[in-house]
């Protein structure tokens, strides 16, 4: 079970975008939760401004560390507020997420290693970005989702937040299916068919209807291989790394 905590301004958006398919129904089934905090709701301004210009000068505006600060000590309250409800209160630092295209990209052992946290805060920044102290103050991790900049970090939050749910334990129906996929091993999935055999004049390749499973299952490791190889290179050195006695033997029997 992990439950989620998005600081954020635009709450609908990320409740919307996690409310339906599969993470809509782990939610239902409670194997996790989430919950969309609105940074507005927490500022002290009359006028309800989250944002001011920056120190220094320079293009756009930048979120105040208050709104911020104060959306976050309200997770935090919640959070021990559930497992004192739960009779097991406890003062753990939870690990409060940044989304930023500063942070290190996100990757599948990263969604594997959140995954296995019960809370996990997750911050949206918007405008030119946020204050550094209230970022000094509660983050633990800054991460992005790859080489560009989108206009806020709903998306990249929603990104996270669905391929870490799948990971949680009773999310995939089929809980093997987390392991076999894209990247495990560090190789990318092999090609799948169904229905019908022929179509548009393409054959499904007939060791798939062998019915032989440890052949079948060779064919799969091999195509995964070869794309991996062709595809990502830079993967496909650290699965060689991974199984030396494997390329050994190929070479051995190439010479
Ligand atoms: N915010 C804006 N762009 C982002 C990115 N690529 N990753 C994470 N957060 C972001």
């Amino acid at each position: 079970m992990t439950n989620f905590h998005i600081l954020t301004l635009f709450p609908e958006m990320v409740l919307r975008g996690l409310g339906e398919s599969i993470i809509g129904r782990a939610g239902a089934a409670g194997h996790i939760s989430i919950e969309a905090l609105n940074i507005r709701d927490y500022t002290l301004d009359k006028h309800k401004k989250v944002d001011d210009y920056p120190y220094g000068g320079g293009a756009g505006m930048l979120m105040q560390a208050q709104p911020v600060y104060d959306a976050y000590l309200e997770a935090e309250r919640r959070i021990l507020e559930r497992k004192e409800k739960e009779g097991r209160p406890d003062k753990k630092r939870n690990r409060v997420i940044y989304v930023t295209p500063q942070g290190t990209t996100f990757h599948q052992q990263m969604a594997k290693d959140f995954a296995e946290e019960e809370d996990l805060i997750f911050l949206c920044g918007h405008y030119e970005g946020i204050d550094e102290r209230v970022l000094e103050a509660i983050v633990t991790d800054q991460v992005s989702i790859g080489d560009y900049v989108l206009t806020g970090g709903e998306l990249p939050a929603m990104v996270m937040v669905d391929a870490i749910a799948r990971m949680v334990p009773g999310v995939l129906t089929n809980q093997a299916s987390g392991e076999t996929e894209s990247f495990y091993d560090n190789l990318l999935e092999y090609p799948q068919y169904t229905r019908p055999e022929i179509w548009q004049d393409r054959a499904v390749p007939p060791v798939l209807l062998s019915g032989d499973h440890a052949k079948v299952d060779a064919w799969r490791l091999q195509m995964a291989k070869q794309r991996t190889r062709e595809r990502r290179p830079d993967l496909y050195a650290l699965y060689e790394q991974a199984h030396p006695a494997e390329e050994k033997k190929k070479k051995l029997r190439n010479r």
